[in-house]
């Protein structure tokens, strides 16, 4: 098998060492990519510092044209690319086709935005002292950026650091999850088309164990960092000088109210806590039924969630498949069997088969159990009946997470309410909390993170306000 190249300041390399690539589903070798050495990381810092003068000064032409080449090769290769995050992830070709579409778009939103983002003047004579004078303000890149990219979205994710980048004039620095860098390697083949300076951008796939000489070095002064709680707090503990943006966990509540459409609901529901295996740190995992329709809801639920179509996720039919691992499965199942252990009922799944867990519906959760404080990232839900909007909320926001919330209600009422009171970074009136729209502000409050994503917020995140004054202005 050919071994994949990575891309360091802009150009295919190889290392001295290789990582090898599985499919989760089967195991089957699907890759080999080159890894970097320490020397090949030094050189791609040391050539995003060198180029961010540079590229801060690109002409917003040049980083829109580049940024929607990158588009239109996505969608011209989506199909392959589509595949390819399957072998390397293991999530179905349906939501495979998803991701690649969803990076189209963002690679376009980011030249859209890139267009209409303006430096604004204000008059200063609003007061005596600045009479005659105007204040001119830009935004400038705060340096290159560090993007560590997850193995759940692997391309979307990494389009989430890289076109906000490249959008502001910002060189970046890729470092891919282990388990699945293929796509964004294909990422960095097609950023290699376009006519960005050297150094713009590198994709390196160094392992875990060496993410630190990136995270720490003075030259990469943004890290932008999706993944795991822990380490995600970790970063921002070790380089408090630097700007840290976190997209960490979440364990997403949805609450099913009775004026709602209780069949919308429960297909949106059932769907979405499975979607991608349950990885995705908005997938539903705990969901909050008013007592009032909870009898007539949890039938339907269980017949949406027990009809999920499971198994090879290169078929076309398949709705869930494997987890990114077989560890990672094995983990689901001890969550799950401790929580049946101390009460808790199968409502349907509870099932694991090599990395494939089945999908799962519990009720009766104790209130400790780990399927219900801790994030799943897997295909499991949590079903309990609550007395009213006070209770539902009460309970979604009894969590040490607060990434995205769904409330299930026609009231305009409850939706405003639900936006000031649930502690969340985004609320979903009428659909569950795993909605994301690639052009919104995207983040979380709580153990789920620091920061926004979404193209414009990504962009104010990389930036900072630079001002000119000009005086003795005839105003
Ligand atoms: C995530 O898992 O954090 C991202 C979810 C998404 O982009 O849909």
């Amino acid at each position: 098998m050919n071994v994949t190249p990575f891309w360091l300041a802009g150009r295919a390399a190889t290392g001295d060492e290789e990582l090898t690539v599985t499919h989760p589903y089967d195991g089957r070798v699907v890759g080999t990519v080159a890894v970097p050495t320490p020397q090949q990381v030094e050189e791609a810092i040391a050539k995003a510092h060198a180029v961010r003068r540079d590229a801060a000064a690109l002409p917003v032409h040049v980083r829109a044209e580049a940024l929607m080449h990158v588009s239109r090769r996505l969608e011209e290769r989506a199909e392959e690319i589509a595949k390819l995050i399957t072998a390397e992830n293991g999530k179905p070709l349906m939501w495979a086709r998803v991701e690649v579409k969803r990076a189209v778009s963002v690679f376009r939103f980011a030249a859209e935005e890139t267009r209409r983002w303006n430096p604004t003047m204000q008059r200063l004579d609003t007061d005596q002292g600045g009479e005659g004078r105007l204040v001119y303000v830009s935004r400038v890149p705060k340096g290159p950026v560090l993007g560590i990219s997850p193995f759940n979205f692997p391309l979307n994710l990494t389009a989430h650091k890289v076109a906000p980048a490249i959008a502001v004039g910002a060189p970046i620095v890729v470092k891919p999850a282990p388990a699945t860098p293929l796509s964004a390697l294909v990422l960095g083949e097609i950023l290699a088309e376009t006519d960005l300076p050297e150094g713009m951008f590198s994709v390196l796939p160094v392992p875990n164990e060496r993410a630190s000489d990136l995270v720490e070095d003075e030259r990469l002064p943004i890290v932008s960092f999706t993944g795991s709680v822990p380490v995600g707090w970790s970063i921002n503990e070790r380089v408090p000088r630097k700007h840290v943006t976190l997209e960490l966990g979440g364990n997403g509540a949805a609450v099913v109210l009775p004026d709602s459409d209780l069949d919308w609901a429960a297909q949106r529901i059932g769907l979405f806590s499975n979607y991608q295996a349950g990885q995705s740190c908005i997938a539903v995992q705990r969901v909050y039924v008013d007592r009032s329709v909870y009898e007539e809801f949890l039938p339907k639920l269980a017949e949406v969630v027990g009809g999920l179509v499971t198994g090879d996720p290169s078929d076309e039919k398949v709705q869930v498949g494997p987890l990114v691992s077989e560890d990672a499965a094995r983990r689901v199942e001890s969550w799950v069997d401790e929580a049946v252990a101390a009460g808790a009922k199968v409502v349907t799944g509870g099932a694991r088969e090599g990395a494939t867990y089945a999908p799962t519906v519990l009720s009766d959760v104790p209130a400790d159990a780990r399927v219900l404080r801790e994030e799943v990232f897997g295909p499991v839900l949590a079903v309990q009946p609550v007395d009213g909007v006070d209770e539902a909320f009460a309970l979604v926001n009894d969590s040490a997470f607060g990434l995205q919330a769904g409330v299930f209600t026609r009231s305009l009422d409850v939706a405003f309410r639900a936006q000031r009171e649930l502690e969340v970074g985004g609320v979903i009136i009428g659909d569950v909390p795993s909605y994301r729209a690639d052009q919104m502000p995207y983040g979380g409050v709580k153990d789920s993170g620091v920061g926004r994503e979404g193209l414009r917020s990504a962009m104010d995140d990389y930036t900072e306000e630079k001002i000119m004054v000009l005086t003795g202005l005839p105003l």
